[in-house]
C-alpha cells in the first residue's frame, strides 16, 4: 500500500485504541461502558469489536497534536470536522463509537452512537467518506465473519451494527450488515464470492421491509446467491429480539422463521393494500402472477398459483390462463 494509505491506518488505528482506552479505563468513559453493558454486550465484545468512547471536547486532535501530525494528513482523515477558518475539531462527541473495519481488519471509519434519548440529536452519526473509507464496498464485521462464512457457505445481513454484534455475542458468527444505507451491488458482488447463501435479517417494522424488498431485488439481479428472508418476531429487531430471549431461541429463529422470496413477496404485495376493493384485489392478482413468473420451476410454480388459487377461492385453470402471457414474454 501506498504511504498515504499506511499513515491513515495508523492514524485510525491510533484514534481506535484512544477511544476504546477512554471507554473502559477512564471515568469519562463510565456513563457509556454502563450504556453498553445495559445494552447486554459483555466485556469480550467490547474489546472484539474495539468499541470506544469519544467525550466532549477536542481530545483526539490534541492527542494526534502531541504527536505532530501533519494537518494534512489530520484533514484527509475525516476525523475531524473543519471550521471555516481551517482549524480542526473532534467530529465524533460524547458518542459510543463502533469501529468500522475493512475486510483484513484495519479501523477505517466510526460510526458514534448518542447516549442521550434526545430526538433533536441524530441517532447516528458516521464517517464520510476518505481514502480508507468506500462506504458503498464495505461490510461491518465482514474481517471476523469471513471464515464463517466460507465454512457454512451462508451469509446473515442485519440492518444495525448492534444486530451483528449482540448476534456475535450469542455464537452467530457470520453476520454483517451494510454500512448505514441501502444494500450496493459491490457488497452483493462480495459477499457472492464467499457464501452461496444470504439470509436477510433486517428489523420487522416497515422500513426493515422495505429494505428487504430492495436487497431481495438487488441480489436477485447482480448474484447467483439464494436468497431467503428472516422474520423476527414481535415486531423487534434482531438485538431487541436477543435480549429478551436468549441465544437458542435466536438460533430458531434463524432456523425456522424463513421465508422463500416470492412468498415474501407475495405477503409484501398485501401491504397497505385493501384486497376488499375489487381494482385493488385485481391489480394485486396481477402483481403477484409477475412474482410467480419469475419462477423458473414449473413445479414450484404450480404450488405458489395453487395457493394464490386457495387464499382467494379462484380457479387454478383461471390463474394458469392469465400466467402465461407472462411466461411467453419471459423467454
Ligand atoms: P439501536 O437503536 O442502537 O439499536 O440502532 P439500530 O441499529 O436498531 O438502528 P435502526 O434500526 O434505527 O437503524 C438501522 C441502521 O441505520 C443503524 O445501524 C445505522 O447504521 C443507520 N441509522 C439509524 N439511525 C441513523 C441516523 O440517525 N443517522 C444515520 N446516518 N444512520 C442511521
Ligand atoms: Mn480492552
Ligand atoms: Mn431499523
Ligand atoms: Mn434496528
Ligand atoms: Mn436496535
Amino acid at each position: 500500500v501506498d504511504s498515504e494509505t499506511k499513515a491513515l491506518r495508523d492514524l485510525y488505528a491510533e484514534a481506535t485504541r484512544l477511544y476504546h482506552h477512554l471507554l473502559v479505563n477512564t471515568d469519562s468513559g463510565e456513563q457509556a461502558l454502563a450504556y453498553l453493558t445495559a445494552r447486554g454486550l459483555d466485556e469480550s465484545t467490547i474489546d472484539a469489536f474495539m468499541l470506544g468512547y469519544a467525550p466532549e471536547g477536542n481530545i483526539l486532535y490534541e492527542y494526534f497534536q502531541t504527536q505532530k501530525i501533519d494537518y494534512q494528513l489530520l484533514r484527509k482523515s475525516e476525523l475531524f470536522v473543519e471550521w471555516s477558518d481551517g482549524s480542526l475539531h473532534d467530529r465524533f462527541t460524547e458518542r459510543v463509537l463502533f469501529t468500522i473495519r475493512d475486510s483484513s481488519g484495519h479501523p477505517i471509519a466510526f460510526s458514534g452512537r448518542k447516549l442521550t434519548s434526545d430526538d433533536d440529536v441524530p441517532k447516528y452519526v458516521n464517517s464520510p467518506e476518505s481514502p480508507l473509507f468506500n462506504k458503498s464496498s464495505e461490510l461491518f464485521n465482514l474481517d471476523l465473519a469471513k471464515d464463517t462464512i466460507k465454512k457454512q457457505k451462508t451469509v446473515i445481513l442485519f440492518e444495525g451494527f448492534m444486530d451483528v454484534i449482540a448476534a456475535f455475542q450469542s455464537g452467530i458468527a457470520n453476520g454483517v450488515a451494510s454500512m448505514g444505507t441501502s444494500l450496493t451491488i459491490e457488497q452483493v458482488q462480495q459477499l457472492s464470492r464467499l457464501a452461496d447463501k444470504i439470509s436477510i435479517t433486517y428489523d420487522s417494522d416497515m422500513a426493515g421491509q422495505k429494505a428487504t424488498k430492495r436487497a431481495l431485488d438487488l441480489i436477485a439481479q447482480h448474484s447467483r446467491l439464494s436468497a431467503q428472508v428472516i422474520h423476527i418476531p414481535d415486531n423487534q429487531d434482531p438485538d431487541e429480539y436477543l435480549r429478551s430471549n436468549d441465544a437458542d431461541a435466536f438460533k430458531q429463529v434463524l432456523t425456522h422463521n424463513i421465508e422463500d422470496p416470492v412468498t415474501f413477496n407475495l405477503r409484501y404485495l398485501q401491504i397497505d393494500r385493501n384486497l376488499n376493493n375489487q381494482t385493488e384485489f385485481f391489480t394485486y392478482i396481477s402483481d403477484a402472477l409477475a412474482v410467480i413468473a419469475t419462477v423458473e420451476e414449473p413445479v414450484i410454480r404450480e404450488r405458489f398459483l395453487r395457493q394464490v388459487a386457495n387464499e382467494f377461492d379462484l380457479s387454478y385453470e383461471a390463474l394458469q390462463d392469465q400466467i402465461r402471457p407472462l411466461l411467453l414474454q419471459r423467454q
